[in-house]
């Protein structure tokens, strides 16, 4: 198709991309067998009989379970690696990727393992494919701030691998307020900051301005609702703020892309960019993402062409590198 094509030969950046959210099916087999773990699952057919989410929570009841089959530096690796061929064939050229160390630490994963695993890849995705690649830490906000901030703390002999940190899994109860403390210490240590607002999830909007008045974050993850605060859009705007969209998994955890909410904002001026958050469970990687929004919103290529545009404007890249591409 003409569109696919177009898509794919656009040259784009990923923001809002979990690598523990990569995992494949087969990948998953593999890495179980080397590792002498059983599955409850027999074959990739039943594995995908289990991606029936009907919401954020009952994702991540699949999502955390999996991760079981990762163990050593050499498994994070190769995760990392097929995710970073398929971001090649996608058109990606540069990509901030989400890493959630305590899923990992918290069942007795050595931090050194996942990061050192992880960096290989980065490293190797430079010189092989060309691909600049970038690792963002993400503390999961169903844990306490006391973890958050041991977790920062482990990180500190890696900072020079880790160009940010966020935060992701289940909102509900955990507001961006929860973790004050923990970002303002990050950013003293020099590191990016980007939250998850997601769509689904209540108090959203309140926990939107949360992360723009109060915790000063870089950019936003999904936040896609804040289209219901014109004020507020106005303000992210001036900011220049980045917004990660994912139409695919809103899909997924929701009843729809909110391809509406995503269009919006695009008219609006605002920041925004399609990713695929997590395309071993969504359906789809990033030009799957760029292709779903234009065939449901009917964008025309002049709109795609803005979208890869504000991916690099929202990158956390240096003026020097963002002008490589823009
Ligand atoms: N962890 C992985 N993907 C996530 C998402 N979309 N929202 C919150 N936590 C996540
Ligand atoms: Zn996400």
């Amino acid at each position: 198709r003409d569109l696919a094509a177009f898509v794919a030969g656009l040259p784009k950046a990923e923001l809002h991309l979990h690598l523990e959210g990569t995992l494949e099916p087969e990948l998953k087999f593999a890495l179980a067998a080397r590792n002498g773990i059983q599955l409850a699952e027999k074959s990739v057919d039943e594995v995908k009989a289990t991606y029936n989410f009907t919401d954020l929570t009952s994702f991540l009841a699949v999502y955390y379970p999996a991760m079981q089959v990762l163990q050593t530096a050499e498994d994070f690796f190769d995760l990392a690696w097929a995710y970073l061929l398929r971001a090649k064939q996608n058109g990606v050229v540069h990509a901030e990727m989400f890493f959630d160390p305590q899923a990992h630490t918290s069942r007795g994963v050595s931090f050194a393992d996942v990061i050192t695993g992880y960096r290989r890849a980065v490293v190797r995705a430079q010189s092989e494919l060309g691909i600049s690649a970038e690792l963002i830490l993400c503390f999961l906000r169903d844990f306490t701030a006391e973890h958050a901030m041991s977790t920062l703390m482990e990180a500190l002999p890696y900072r020079h691998w880790i160009i940010g940190v966020g935060l992701d899994s289940d909102e509900r109860g955990n507001p961006p307020a929860k973790f004050a403390e923990v970002f303002a210490r990050a950013k003293r240590e020099g590191f990016l900051t980007t939250m998850h607002c997601d769509i689904d999830q209540t108090g959203s909007i309140d926990h939107i301005r949360q992360v723009i008045e109060d915790i000063g974050a870089d950019r936003i993850d999904h936040g896609t609702n804040i289209v219901e605060d014109p004020e507020l859009v106005a303000l992210a705007k001036g900011k220049g703020l980045g917004f990660t969209t994912c139409p695919l998994s809103n899909s997924f955890v929701t009843d729809q892309m909110k391809a509406t909410e995503i269009v919006a904002l695009l008219r609006a001026g605002v920041r925004v960019m399609v990713n695929s958050d997590d395309p071993a469970y969504f359906g789809g990687y990033v030009a799957d993402n760029y292709v779903a929004l234009a065939e449901q919103a009917g964008l025309d290529q002049t709109d795609l062409v803005r979208l890869a545009a504000n991916s690099f404007d929202a990158a956390w890249l240096t003026p020097t590198r963002r002008a490589e591409y823009l």
